[in-house]
């Protein structure tokens, strides 16, 4: 499996690095592409540099570069999670303007019929951006709002992350047990 991780300037970090590192002890191979304000907040919020991140991912792409491998519908790949999608991202992306690589990439995904998920933090949403999320939807994009679930009981906020992480690796099709399901 070849999936593409984009990581944009929204809050909830810790949810794409997360997914980095649990994709990487599955082997599977990742295309990592991270915003300007991403690696701000990644800093921020988790103290892990760009060259931290990288290390979790299997390519690392700059997002100025829109000839890399991932800007074309011809390098095929399974897929793209935006993790966390900032509205500015989100709303690129709904809009079609793909001005940098992580919103032609999910471009391309849309374009080719591919998985996208879409994990935004923002809250209160605006008219603008549920307008620009339910476009998103229609075309076939997963909206999956950083919510996680507290009918597991979680202890902590690893228990958090595993669960919004889990439920990503669902809309995959991605087996994992890294939270317990409902009536399991
Ligand atoms: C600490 C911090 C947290 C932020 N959290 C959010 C957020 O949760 N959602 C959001 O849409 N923007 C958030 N922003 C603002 C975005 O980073 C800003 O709109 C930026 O232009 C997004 O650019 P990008 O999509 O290219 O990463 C945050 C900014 C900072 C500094």
């Amino acid at each position: 499996m070849r999936l593409i991780v984009g990581i944009s300037g929204g809050s909830c970090a810790i949810y794409g690095i997360g997914l980095l590192k649990v994709l990487k002890e599955l082997n599977i191979e990742t295309h990592l592409v991270v915003t300007t304000m991403g690696e701000y907040v990644v800093e921020h919020e988790c103290g892990f540099n760009l060259e931290e991140l990288k290390k979790l991912a299997t390519y690392y792409h700059d997002n100025k570069n829109l000839a890399a491998p991932i800007a074309s519908g011809s390098f095929k790949t399974d897929g793209m999670v935006v993790v966390p999608c900032s509205m500015k991202t989100l709303s690129s992306i709904a809009n079609g303007y793909s001005d940098n690589l992580l919103t032609r990439a999910a471009d391309v995904c849309i374009k080719e019929g591919r998985r996208v998920i879409l994990v935004p933090r923002e809250t209160p949403l605006s008219a603008i951006h549920l307008e620009n999320m339910l476009k998103l939807v229609r075309c076939g994009v997963k909206v999956m709002p950083a919510s996680p679930g507290f009918y597991n009981q979680p202890q902590t906020i690893n228990d958090l992350v595993a669960f919004m992480v889990g439920r990503i690796l669902d809309q995959l099709d991605i087996e994992h047990s890294l939270y317990t399901r409902w009536g399991e």
